[in-house]
């Protein structure tokens, strides 16, 4: 049977337009769906928007239009185009408005209650806007400058709200010790490892029910037993990884499939928003009997100035911004290569463009049009038939194996930009092997035509390896480098197996190779 791999990313809230800290989350999800795919696997790749509670209904209000006009211009305007943008493969996209969200938030909440996980009481305590968050007094820290001697939340710095509701709480006490115990059994269910000891620590703690409806809100989903109060916009939004696999037509039995197809997921989340995943979801699910997540992986943030960055702080910087310039290939490259998923990272222009530069232009582009242009030079365009290997070649053979390999495992792991470090490494080997057996010499005499067309098919047949490892990372210039290559008598690079990207000897010789406009063009400024 084929596995079945299911990533999400968090839905972004649509008070404002998307970041490159938004687009980083999406990118990374990409790149895992795509390898997953090139390994065979049933992948499902879902991301979306955010779109009910006070944060969103507050930007409408101060753009004087109705929240559900605002939504639907946000998505439409912002958050549909920077997918393209960033050439994402996401295979669904679901908002929180959606009908078949709305059902199944409803006909979850009304399953907890009848289990009796759902009791009444009153919600007296400090709330963030922001972070649409009831904080614990400890969690706040004091105001300075305009906002001094005002308790503020240390994600936004800004003073958060008093509330005092009547709502329904979910029991989330009664999931304290059946969660420490589940992760104590499966430590790989939240990573990385700092962000399962995080989790850990707070269970310790000790859990505390928690509010999941508000009656001072209207915009948001009506609790299916009582009209004058919405869903907590958390337990709504959560939700959505259930919703978007049809878990009405699973709770009802009508159509059980796509959920059990791929239920549970893979779930990214930048770190900010951890707790929510890692502990209200997972509880949420034991409520109602169902698998809980397969994993959270808690990524770092990108930051200015060493703060995360944010629309709300005036940081943001649109991903437009970047790809209009360098691609949004290299986009995708640059900011899961060097930064290292899981930790913080800051963006700056020099540091991509001179990754850009060094790596793509100077290194892999240049390797791919070196080869193309001495294959037309010596080799009337076609992929030549090696000869006998010597050490140099069984040394790049030997690498572009256990690369290949090493690359699949991190990423099993997660760890994206080592994936892209093991391939990039095989990239700087073949160029220095390149200058080392310089073929330009070899081609003088003809009687090293053999040894001419052994080295030229080693640059060539660890280019193809190149290709599908970088795929996922660089789908369009690896499609272009596949067409280089005259690789597609193997068939489309997307239906390349990525796990055996590095079994030497499967480039067909005789391949009508073509020569093409430089993968990453020199950037204007170098010209
Ligand atoms: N709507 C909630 C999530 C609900 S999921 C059931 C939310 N939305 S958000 O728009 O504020 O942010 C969502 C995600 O965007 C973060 O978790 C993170 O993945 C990504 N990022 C937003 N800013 C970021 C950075 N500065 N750096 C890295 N990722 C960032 O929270």
């Amino acid at each position: 049977m084929v596995n079945s791999f299911y990533i999400t990313t968090p839905i972004y809230y649509v008070n404002d337009a998307p970041h490159i800290g938004h687009a980083y989350t999406t990118c990374a999800a990409d790149v895992l769906s795509r390898w997953h795919r090139m390994r065979g696997e049933d992948v499902w790749f879902l991301t979306g928007t955010d779109e009910h509670g006070t944060k969103v209904e507050r930007a409408a209000q101060s753009n004087n239009v109705k929240p559900q006009e605002w939504c639907d211009k946000l998505v439409n305007d912002s958050w549909l185009p920077v997918l393209a943008t960033i050439n994402a493969s996401n295979d669904d996209f679901i908002r929180t408005t959606d009908q078949r969200h709305k059902l199944g938030v409803q006909a979850f909440w009304q399953k907890l209650k009848d289990n009796g996980h759902v009791i009444q009481g009153k919600y007296e305590g400090p709330y963030c806007v922001g972070c649409e968050e009831f904080k614990l007094l400890g969690d706040l820290i004091p105001g300075t400058g305009e906002q001094q001697g005002k308790d503020c939340c240390p994600v936004h710095s800004k003073p958060v709200e008093i509330l005092q509701e009547n709502n329904y709480f979910f029991q989330l006490s009664k999931f304290q010790q059946s969660l420490i115990e589940h992760y104590q059994k499966n430590p790989d269910r939240i990573q990385p490892e700092s962000a399962y000891n995080e989790v850990m620590s707070f269970l310790n703690q000790g859990l505390q029910d928690i509010s999941m409806s508000r009656s001072s809100v209207s915009w948001g989903i009506e609790v299916p037993w009582d009209k004058d109060q919405v869903i907590y916009v958390w337990f709504d939004a959560l939700l959505n990884y259930a919703t978007a696999i049809n878990y009405a037509g699973f709770a009802d039995g009508s159509q059980k499939e796509t959920f059990e197809r791929f239920w549970p997921a893979v779930h990214l989340v930048g770190k900010d928003i951890l707790r929510f995943h890692a502990v209200y979801w997972p509880a949420m699910l034991l409520a109602a009997g169902l698998p809980l997540p397969r994993t959270v992986y808690a990524h770092g943030w990108l930051l200015v100035g060493g703060e995360k960055m944010s629309k709300s702080k005036l940081t943001g910087i649109a991903p437009s911004q970047i790809v209009d310039y360098f691609g949004s290939d290299a986009f995708r490259y640059y900011f899961l290569r060097a930064i290292s998923f899981g930790q913080d990272g800051s963006f700056s222009w020099e540091d991509i463009s001179a990754r850009y530069t060094s790596e793509l232009a100077n290194g892999l582009g240049n390797l791919a049009s070196r080869l193309t242009a001495m294959l037309e030079k010596y080799c009337e365009t076609k992929v030549p038939k090696p000869g006998k290997y010597l050490s140099a070649d069984q040394k790049i053979i030997d690498l572009v194996r256990e690369n290949s390999l090493n690359a699949d495992q991190a990423i099993d792991s997660y760890e994206i930009a080592t994936a892209i470090t093991y391939t990039k490494e095989i990239v700087d080997a073949v160029n220095l092997y390149v200058t080392e057996q310089a073929p330009w010499v070899l081609a003088k005499e003809p009687s090293n035509k053999e040894r001419l067309d052994t080295v030229l098919y080693v640059i060539a047949e660890s280019l193809r390896a190149i290709a599908v490892l970088h795929h996922p990372v660089m789908p369009k210039s690896t499609s272009l480098l596949w067409q280089m290559l005259g690789a597609d008598q193997l068939g489309s690079i997307n239906d390349q197996r990525i796990n055996t990207a590095g079994v030497w000897g499967q480039l067909p010789v005789g391949a009508i190779t073509v020569k093409k406009d430089a993968l990453f063009p020199r950037l204007a400024e170098d010209a």
